[in-house]
């Protein structure tokens, strides 16, 4: 049976993986070979850091995870202009809330057998009442223009695009976002 749960240490392995592998993203032309303590330590800190939150989808048998999402529950007063995307979030400052407080989703990935059963809303829809809980008002997310699947799952979830162009590289970015208090 399949659970949606919050992410343990026990899912980190999944959860780097699936950072690592990037599907649904193109390859980045970086060629730097990973830092394989920085990035598990990265990772990590979805699972066990105040301004962050993963969750997965596992097999209740047999462990195995088959889906998986990670957010970070950001601030832009308080958030120093070094912190990741910083530059990127203030240009749309118009479409975030006066607060500066946002949830940015990211890494979402389901296993390709377990596709098209609505896991990728369940775990989305999860962070919702995650950010809701923590008085967060709008969700952001970005996409390639490439992945319309994935742009109208997130408008079948009440997001609305915001943005298209480049963000920190050449690609055509789509920006979406749902407010909800
Ligand atoms: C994108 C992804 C997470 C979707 O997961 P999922 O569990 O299949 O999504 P859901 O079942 O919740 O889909 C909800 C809706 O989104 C749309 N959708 C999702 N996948 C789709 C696809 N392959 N083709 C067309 N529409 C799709 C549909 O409208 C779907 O509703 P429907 O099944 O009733 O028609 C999954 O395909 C995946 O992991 N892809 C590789 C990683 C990736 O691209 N991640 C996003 C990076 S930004």
């Amino acid at each position: 049976m399949l659970q949606l749960r919050r992410a343990s240490k026990n899912d980190l392995e999944f959860l780097i993986k699936l950072d690592l592998e990037e599907e649904g993203y193109t390859p980045s032309v970086d060629d730097t070979p990973v830092d394989v303590e920085e990035h598990c330590a990265r990772i990590s800190g979805y699972v066990h850091d105040a301004d962050k939150a993963a969750r997965v989808f596992g097999d209740t048998e047999d462990h195995e995870q088959v889906g998986g999402v990670l957010c970070r529950f950001r601030n832009l007063k308080t958030e120093p202009e070094s912190a990741n995307n910083w530059t990127f979030f203030e240009s749309i400052r118009q479409f975030l809330p006066d607060s500066g407080r946002f949830c940015e989703v990211f890494n979402l990935w389901v296993a390709p057998d377990f596709r098209r059963q609505g896991l990728a809303t369940r775990l989305k829809r999860q962070l919702e009442i995650e950010s809701h809980r923590r008085d967060i008002e709008m969700i952001y997310t970005h996409t390639e223009r490439t992945n319309p699947h994935v742009i109208e799952l997130n408008l079948k979830l009440g997001y609305r695009e915001i943005r298209r162009g480049p963000i920190w590289d050449e690609i055509g970015w789509v920006s979406l976002t749902k407010g909800f208090i």
